[in-house]
């Protein structure tokens, strides 16, 4: 009869596909338990969503299955996010393990679409999310989602409203539509500031903070408060891509923030009426672009009419048509971000 030493033993060979590094070393096999020819094993993945989920548990099942002595092997997965930055003793966000900066050489590119629609998916696959609107003068989150309630206070914190699972702020929340905001330099990095320091975040796994178009004052001011954050481009397939998300590389390198990889808006078409895809700039321009700069391409998302009224109508697609080409894009992105940001995180527990 088999024992559980020599099962633990098996599953040791198995390694994590992309580090190359057993799942047991990794700490990731959390229990073994046989009963009755029935094995019982519990995983626990660094990210809720994790890339290779389904992979491991594949490899996993496809070992177990192949000793005598076994009839049944059940997999219980759970996850445990890990922080991808250095928490210094003067953080500002102390109790949060992942922040990830949208950012782009150019305005309309869609950062605010891809911000707010990513912070749901990773928040679908059930992790802790808070979304930050970067854009002092021009905020678009409140009204991407719908989002028209007084934030409250506890008396010491703002409470973040919570939308679609999401925690959100923005300096939106706090003026009008109609106000313009005629904010000078160190009055519009106190107000940034107060956005991380003075809301309730609680604990997240991830907080994506959604920049203002260019590189401009504003977004090296946000980059600079933005403690160990990473960064990602967002941008579209035209003939100008290189050189606009190129601007945005350097902003994020001048600032020290790592840049973990391109997201290519606007990729390809989904007609309204058939809802066949068009690839009207080509395919391949993505992965190309990100070649050339040396980073990850995240993937591509398409240019679909759903999205825009997803946007205005305060929906995203996510939530709107989660079956929908589009929002799987969004959630396959998702998860090759978690998974960057968990090869990074294990790294760092390593040094
Ligand atoms: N993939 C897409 N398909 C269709 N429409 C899109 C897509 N992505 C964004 N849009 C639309 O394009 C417009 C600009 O998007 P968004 O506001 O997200 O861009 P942005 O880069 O944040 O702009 P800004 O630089 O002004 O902050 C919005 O109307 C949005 O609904
Ligand atoms: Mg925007």
């Amino acid at each position: 009869m088999i024992k559980e030493e020599e099962i633990w033993k098996i599953l040791e060979k198995i390694r994590d596909p992309e580090l190359g590094v057993s799942i047991v070393k990794m700490g990731m096999i959390k229990k073994v338990e046989l009963k009755n020819r029935k094995v019982l094993v519990e995983c626990e993945l660094t990210t809720p969503a994790c890339p290779l989920k389904k992979e491991i548990e594949e490899s996993i099942r496809e070992e177990l299955r192949k000793i005598d002595g076994i009839d049944d092997v059940e997999i219980k997965t759970t996850a445990k996010v890990l922080p991808s930055r250095r928490v210094l003793p003067e953080d500002i966000l102390p109790n949060v393990k992942n922040i990830i900066a949208i950012g782009s050489g150019k305005g309309g590119v869609g950062k605010t679409t891809v911000s707010c629609n990513l912070a749901i998916a990773l928040a679908q696959n059930g992790a802790k999310v808070g979304l930050l609107d970067g854009d002092i003068y021009g905020p678009s989150v409140p009204k991407m989602l719908a989002i028209k309630e007084p934030v409250r206070t506890d008396g010491k914190k703002l409470i973040p409203p919570e939308v679609h699972g999401i925690k959100v702020i923005s300096i939106g929340f706090f003026i009008t539509e109609d106000t313009p905001l005629i904010w000078r330099g160190p009055i519009i990095s106190g107000a940034l500031r107060q956005l991380f320091t003075d809301v309730d975040w609680g604990e997240l796994d991830y907080l994506i903070v959604d920049l203002p178009p260019g590189t401009g004052d504003i977004p090296l001011t946000l980059a600079q408060t933005l403690p160990n954050a990473h960064g990602v481009i967002v941008t579209t397939p035209q003939p100008a891509a290189y050189s606009i998300a190129m601007k945005a590389l350097m902003m994020f390198r001048k600032l020290n923030l790592n840049v973990i990889g391109v997201i290519e808006n606007m990729s390809y078409f989904i007609c309204p009426h058939c809802k066949g895809r068009v690839d009207i700039f080509g395919s391949g321009g993505g992965k190309e672009l990100a070649d050339k700069l040396g980073v990850s391409f995240l993937g591509g998302i398409p240019l679909d009419t759903e999205i825009r009224i997803g946007s205005d109508e305060g929906i995203p697609i996510v939530v709107s048509n989660p079956s929908s080409e589009a929002a799987k894009a969004y959630h396959e992105i998702a998860k090759r971000l978690a998974g960057k940001l968990s090869i990074i995180s294990y790294k760092l527990l390593k040094t």
